[in-house]
């Protein structure tokens, strides 16, 4: 299978994405283009760094090249002031300069946090993305979002940085727990719901082998959500108006992740597959969408395995109230509006910067007190 190269076109900042397997060990004839001084350090957290930091090393070995390497623990806490401060201080100490590559080497957690890192070091270092889950593969690792959490919320402090290159290794998937996968699926699903039908469609036949780890149907799915968000992202950078697509089920989702509390019971691309049905379904109420529309995003959910708001923990049914005050608060909303991503069919998202408050209220009442 042949590796497929996509290029995210942002003037003197456009970067190529590689995707396909092998990636990871033939790494350095990807990099040597971008690098610019000989100095690399490889930020990744202990669980990636004991499947997969060798196969990296191994690629950069014998190349001339001085390679670091800062692992952290797993998990969302380690996006964090405190990390953030560690880590500008190892490299900081190290007299690492802004010519040398930092490579991010993990899921979107080691990539928000690698990527913000680079963007203040010395005002701005070289920086690359590797990959390592299929969500940071479809989404985080493209497009130059960065954040570290704080105790206010998640990724409430952080800018945009775009990387100088991503590889996306479809190997390294095998490794990642079903559940992580299936969380990754919930963006992947994203891009065909947002303005794909076709993908839609393609999903609804391959969707399946896609979670099975057939590489093909990997491949292919994640060469198109990177596509995919290639164009949205050339189309509005910094996130002025069309970008806020990718946020379709994000803002019931974020609340679901919210109530959940952070601690792993509901994972972020969990959130957004439940998120995204309520997106639809709440579409539906207003006349939008049809309730086949609905029933097809339902069945192919429930066909897969995958969350809605029946299967996460009861806590996030719990209180209503909390969910739309948490939903007020969302990143996108300006002034005292709620901005919502709504949709008028499979793949007929759009924008909705002013949603109506009240029967947003009275569906999110409704679909806790009924389940
Ligand atoms: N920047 C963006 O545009 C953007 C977009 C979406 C999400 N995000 C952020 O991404 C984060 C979630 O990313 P995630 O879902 O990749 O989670 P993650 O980075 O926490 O990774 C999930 C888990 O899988 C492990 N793992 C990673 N790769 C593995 C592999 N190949 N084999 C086995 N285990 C592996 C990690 O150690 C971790 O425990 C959140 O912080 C979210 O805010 C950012
Ligand atoms: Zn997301």
């Amino acid at each position: 299978m042949s590796v497929e190269r996509i290029n995210v076109e942002l003037g003197d900042r456009s970067y190529p994405i590689h995707i396909g397997q092998g990636v990871l060990s033939n790494a350095y004839s990807y990099l040597e283009p971008h690098l610019v001084g000989r100095r690399v350090c490889i930020l990744t957290d202990e669980t990636i760094a004991s499947l997969h930091l060798q196969t990296l090393l191994s690629a950069l070995e014998g190349q001339g090249l001085r390679i670091e390497t800062i692992i952290i623990p797993p998990g969302e806490r380690e996006k964090s002031f405190e990390r953030l401060q560690t880590v500008l201080g190892q490299l900081l100490d190290a007299n690492f300069s802004r010519a040398d590559t930092l490579i991010a080497l993990g899921g979107g957690v080691i990539g928000d946090l690698t990527g913000f890192t680079a963007s203040i070091l010395k005002r701005g270092c070289n920086f690359v993305q590797i990959p390592t889950t299929l969500l940071a593969q479809v989404d985080s690792s493209v497009g130059g979002k960065t954040a570290i959490n704080t105790p206010a919320g998640k990724n409430l402090v952080g800018c945009f940085y775009q990387p100088k290159l991503v590889l996306a290794d479809t190997d390294v998937l095998a490794t990642l727990p079903v559940r992580e996968l299936k969380a990754g699926y919930g963006e992947v699903l994203k891009y065909g719901l947002i303005d794909k039908p076709d993908f839609f469609d393609w999903l609804e036949a391959h969707g399946a082998d896609v979670l099975a780890g057939d590489p093909e149907a990997l491949a292919q799915a994640v060469s198109i959500c990177c596509q995919a968000k290639a164009t949205i992202v050339k189309e509005d950078e910094f996130e002025h108006g069309r970008r806020a697509l990718l946020n379709l089920g994000h803002s019931f989702g974020h609340a679901l992740e919210g109530l959940a509390g952070f601690d792993g019971s509901v994972l972020h691309g969990e959130a957004v597959s439940a998120g995204m049905l309520m997106a639809y379904e709440y579409s539906q109420s207003l006349g939008l969408c049809s309730g086949q529309d609905v029933e097809r995003v339902r069945a192919h959910l429930l066909a897969l395995g995958l969350e809605n708001l029946e299967t996460l923990p009861e806590i996030v049914r719990a209180d209503p109230d909390a969910l739309f005050a948490y939903m007020m608060r969302d990143k996108k909303n300006k002034d005292e509006d709620l901005a919502l991503i709504l949709a008028k069919g499979i793949g007929q998202a759009y924008v909705e910067p002013q949603a109506d408050q009240a029967s947003v209220r009275a569906y999110v009442h409704a679909v806790c007190e009924a389940r």
